[in-house]
């Protein structure tokens, strides 16, 4: 057997593949949702924001993106001068496939027809590369209240891909944004029945469910937060108990940065791990031969580039970092 054939059969731990990385001018983001194997090997742990601009200010040559098809898309539009590579082409995501291009196009035109005048819309960065070109801004989870408030009231507004997103800015900030059918298939599954029985059987417990999840979830959880705002509360709490209605790989980085707390992840319908079926194609082994291989590499039409950046620019240039 060659010696590159063998290197890489054996997968090392993930602080040399870290290193190995660095010294091969590559910058691994991982987003929280992956496991605890391919978060420890990453340069930089996030959620969507986060991520997006680390891809931005960077100024790396090449980034391997462990999450999601859309999250490596977002990074080539931002740092568009590097090569970007995902461990696995096929980790998509359901609201991304929930929103095509086209048939947002066409409903543009039937809105513009049906109102008198075109509304705004806003895309959740859970969705493809064209919808975003197709766009006027992207919100992620944790700056979706900034993002829907920037826009004047009297402007009708169309929110894709997610309905629940989009239900729950609507309710918290009165407004009545028109929305795209989209859901996310893991936060879908949150049951509140089961919810309901763990909150009895934790009593104190603390219920932090994601925006994504429906509204009968969301209204039986004390706090509504995206993945970065979920680990800035448990951070800040001592000694709590917390219900997690969120992607469960979440509790390894609050675990990690937060270990005085304790959390359960929160149940779905028929079982008690809600994974993310999209992110678990990401491996230690395909991470390991993405970076030796360089590739598969995720590329943009050229048409989607600059609309898209825009898109995305706005949104950064909305929501000021902490
Ligand atoms: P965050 O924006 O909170 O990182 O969430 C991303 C996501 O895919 C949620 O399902
Ligand atoms: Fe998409 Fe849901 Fe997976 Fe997030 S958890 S990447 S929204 S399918």
């Amino acid at each position: 057997m060659q010696s590159e054939e063998r290197t890489l059969l054996e997968v090392p731990e993930p602080d040399v593949i870290r290193d190995w990385a660095t010294e091969n001018g590559i910058l691994i983001l991982a987003h929280s949702y992956q496991d605890g194997f391919l978060q420890e090997a990453a340069h930089f742990v996030g959620d969507s924001l986060e991520l997006a601009r680390k891809a931005a200010s960077a100024g790396a040559d090449a980034i391997c993106f462990a999450g999601v098809h859309f999250m490596a898309e977002t990074a080539k539009i931002l740092c568009p001068d590097a090569r970007v590579f995902v461990p696995d082409m096929d980790a998509g995501c359901s609201l991304a496939d929930a929103c095509d291009a086209n048939d947002l196009i066409r409903y543009q035109e039937h809105l513009t027809n049906k109102l008198g005048q075109r509304p705004v819309t806003i895309a959740y960065v859970n969705c493809t590369a064209a919808v975003k070109a197709a766009c006027d801004i992207i919100c992620t989870s944790g700056n979706a209240r900034q993002v829907v408030e920037s826009v004047p009231e009297d402007q009708p507004i169309l929110f894709v891909p997610d309905k629940h997103l989009g239900g729950w800015l609507n309710e918290t900030l009165g407004r009545d944004m028109i929305l795209w059918n989209g859901a996310c298939e893991v936060h879908e599954l949150f049951s509140v029945e089961t919810l309901n029985v763990m909150k009895a059987e934790n009593p104190g417990s603390i219920v932090l469910s994601h925006p994504e999840c429906p509204k009968p979830v969301r209204d039986a959880s004390d706090h509504i937060l995206g993945t970065a705002g979920m680990l800035n509360m448990v951070k800040a709490a001592k000694g709590e108990t917390f219900l997690i209605g969120t992607e469960a790989n979440l509790i390894y980085r609050f675990e990690k940065e937060a270990p005085q707390n304790t959390y359960l992840p929160a149940p779905g319908a028929s079982c008690a791990c809600n994974l993310c079926p999209y992110m678990a194609l990401n491996t230690p082994e395909k991470l390991w031969k993405c970076l030796h291989e360089r590739g598969p590499e995720v590329t943009v039409a050229a048409e989607h580039m600059e609309p898209a950046r825009k898109s995305l620019q706005r949104m950064l240039d909305v929501v000021v970092p902490a």
